[in-house]
């Protein structure tokens, strides 16, 4: 990676301070009836509908589709949060994605089971900081990942998701525009090294694909030698140069389900398989090889943060009305202009890419 990130040497230290330990909910067969009975029941009397991440528990997965909400990425949790009627939307994954609903629908009352849901990306990445770098490069254009603060997307000329960061890099690139990339520095130097863009990138990273590890990964690919090796571009490049695919976490669980191989090394967050493993039932997934900054866990990978959605705390929201994400207005009128650039410009793809292929 080449050394131009910004030297920002204790926001790692302070992010890694206040990273939780892992803690999942578990709950005898009769509660989870009940509790997946009575959040279906207040759903329905709260006009609400649930948006969950690929990350979050499966329990709760398998509720966004059976009670008519959806699961997908964070750019697809936000398009559909958006487009959909109800006037209370439920947001389980981490508090960006609620912030995100509610700057894009500010009519409606947004909820998540738990605020505390963080994200070292969002942590590490301070808007006070943020400002004095943006502000200290004023001719570059501003494309922060969706993984942030409101605060921080108020400054941001444009937001981007995994997803479609490559496409808007690219096209930003064409217009002869340099750019100010934050917060991921392994997403972005892999959008840079992809594209050619002139960028300058913010210092953070995802405290749970940092950890894959590409020696480890040699060793496995070794050991399997006809699986294909997907990786979510949040890992570090000596993970993503032996990838044979690289993408969002709809584009990895696409991949599984369309290539003919039976094998796949899987590089993100493990809440993952859930899909997969439904989109392609006879297919093997094998978890990338981690090690953690103590090295006493092996494929760890599981976010923390999404890890505190659970069954109960979503019931209690939804029975409560707490946890509600409120942004302050001046924010949000800032926010909503780099995440609407998005969404219209990912609409106007669609309309490229439908109408190649009616040709
Ligand atoms: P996606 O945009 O691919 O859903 O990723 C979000 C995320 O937090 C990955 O760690
Ligand atoms: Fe943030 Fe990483 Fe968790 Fe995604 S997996 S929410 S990037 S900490």
């Amino acid at each position: 990676m080449r050394s131009d990130v910004i030297p920002h040497l204790a926001v790692d230290t302070i992010v890694h301070t206040r990273v939780p330990p892992v803690v999942r909910e578990h709950l005898e067969a009769s509660e989870r009836e009940r509790l997946r009975a009575e959040i279906k029941s207040l759903l329905i009397a709260n006009n609400a509908v649930l948006v969950a991440h690929y990350y979050t528990d499966p329990e709760l997965q398998t509720l966004a589709d059976e009670s008519g909400g959806y699961v997908s990425d964070s750019l697809d949790m936000a398009r559909f949060g958006h487009e959909h009627p109800a006037s209370t939307l439920v947001v389980a994954g981490v508090r960006f994605m609620g912030e995100t609903a509610k700057i894009l629908n500010p009519e409606k009352r947004v909820l998540m089971p738990d605020l505390k849901a963080d994200c070292s990306l969002d942590l590490g990445c301070p808007a006070d900081a943020f400002n004095a770098f943006c502000d200290a490069h004023p001719d570059r254009t501003v494309v922060v990942y969706a993984n942030t603060s409101a605060a921080v997307k108020a400054r941001a000329d444009w937001m981007v998701t995994s997803g479609i960061a490559l496409d808007v890099v690219r096209h930003l690139h064409a217009q002869g525009e340099k750019i100010i990339w934050a917060p991921d520095r392994y997403l972005g130097d892999y959008i840079r090294t992809e594209t050619g863009a002139d960028m300058l990138l913010w210092n953070g990273a995802c405290i749970v694909h940092e950890e894959f590890k590409g020696v480890e990964l040699k060793i496995l690919r070794e050991q399997h030698p006809e699986a294909r090796v997907l990786v979510h571009p949040e890992s570090p490049p000596s993970v993503i140069e032996q990838a044979d695919y690289v993408g969002s976490t709809t584009g990895l669980i696409n991949e599984v389900k369309s290539h003919p191989a039976r094998e796949f090394i899987v590089a993100t967050d493990k809440g993952i398989f859930h899909k997969m493993q439904l989109a392609a039932p006879g297919k093997h997934l094998i978890p990338a090889p981690t090690a953690g900054r103590s090295a006493t866990c092996k494929s760890c990978a599981e976010c923390p943060w999404m890890a505190m959605n659970g069954l109960r705390s979503l019931r209690e929201v939804l029975a409560s009305g707490a946890n509600e994400i409120l942004v302050p207005e001046d924010i949000a009128v800032r926010a909503r202009r780099p995440i609407k650039r998005l969404l219209d410009f990912a609409a106007a793809q669609k309309r490229v890419v439908m109408s190649n292929n009616d040709a």
